[in-house]
């Protein structure tokens, strides 16, 4: 008896992070440990989900019993591709999907990316209004493309993108109809000059990989530095800025705001700033 109960009103509150491999993900314990806090009944899993496998599994997703999911690497684009056209704005300019919902008028399934949201929710709670100002942004791939779009939509931020490989960046320009200026590796002297916010959205500096080596002394005193790598929390690049006295912000912040609007959408609960921190504790741990 007791069983019938929990297949029936657990099963539906079921949402998955689905990913190839998906072990490494934190995303189950921030929305296992919001469930609780706010005493919802729900679970979320992981759903390890091969390249081949991905369009069938969202096309099934509520026979598997799950009303929504995330989707990490490597499937963000892939996800887009098999719900399009049901995808929201910030998806269908970023051509990615990384929130998956059931939309409670239509009955769809639909993807949306909020990406770009958790990295400036953070953005607005931790430093001064950026409004008009100058951005440094560093890279040119997926996480590059959520941060240069709300940068410039949002934030009405100038935005100077510096990548390794100049054809990346052209297309991530192009892709999303940025307004960048594109800057190649040897520029990275003349792009932080003078910039107020430098974001390194590649994952140099990411335990086990190489260090982001760049010198951030033309930069000027009151500018922040924003790292979206959070393991370790303080990278090479944070601990630099630190010593030179700029203000620092760590990527913890954009993965526990990029799931807040998930878990809005599938449980129909605000997350709230101590939602964040109790979490942001956890992972910490
Ligand atoms: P994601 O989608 O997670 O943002 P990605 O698509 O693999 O990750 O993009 C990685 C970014 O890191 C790219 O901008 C890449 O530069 P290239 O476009 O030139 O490949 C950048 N990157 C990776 N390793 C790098 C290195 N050793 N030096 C400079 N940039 C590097």
């Amino acid at each position: 008896m007791a069983e019938t109960h929990s297949i029936i009103s657990v099963g539906p509150r079921k949402v998955c992070v689905i990913g190839w491999p998906v072990d490494h993900s934190r995303s189950p314990m921030i929305h296992n440990t919001w469930l609780k806090r706010h005493g919802l009944e729900g679970e979320y899993t992981k759903l390890p989900v091969e390249p081949a496998e991905l369009a069938d599994t969202l096309r099934f997703l509520p026979n598997l019993g799950f009303r929504g999911a995330n989707v990490t690497v490597p499937h963000k684009e892939a996800a887009f591709e098999a719900l399009a056209p049901f995808v929201d704005p910030p998806a269908e300019r970023l051509q990615a999907v990384n929130t998956i919902y059931r939309d409670p008028d239509t009955g769809e399934i639909r993807g949306t990316n909020t990406d770009g949201i958790g990295f400036w929710t953070h953005l607005k709670k931790s430093v001064p209004d950026f409004s008009g100002k100058t951005a440094v942004v560093i890279g040119a791939g997926g996480a590059a493309r959520a941060i240069v779009d709300v940068l410039e939509t949002e934030g009405r931020m100038k935005v100077r993108l510096v990548n390794r490989t100049m054809a990346r960046a052209a297309s991530l320009v192009a892709d999303i109809e940025a307004k960048a200026m594109v800057y190649d590796w040897q520029q990275m002297p003349k792009a932080l000059e003078g910039a107020d916010l430098v974001v390194n959205t590649t994952s140099l500096g990411m335990k086990g990989q190489a260090d982001l080596d760049i010198d951030l002394s033309p930069l000027p005193a009151t500018a922040v530095v924003y790292d979206i790598v959070y393991v370790p929390l303080e990278t090479p690049l944070l601990r630099q800025a630190r010593d030179r006295g700029l203000a620092t912000v760590d990527g913890l912040g954009m993965l526990l705001w990029q799931a807040a609007p998930g878990f809005a959408r599938w449980f129909g609960v605000e997350v709230t700033e101590d939602d964040v921190a109790t979490a942001r504790a956890l992972i910490e741990d």
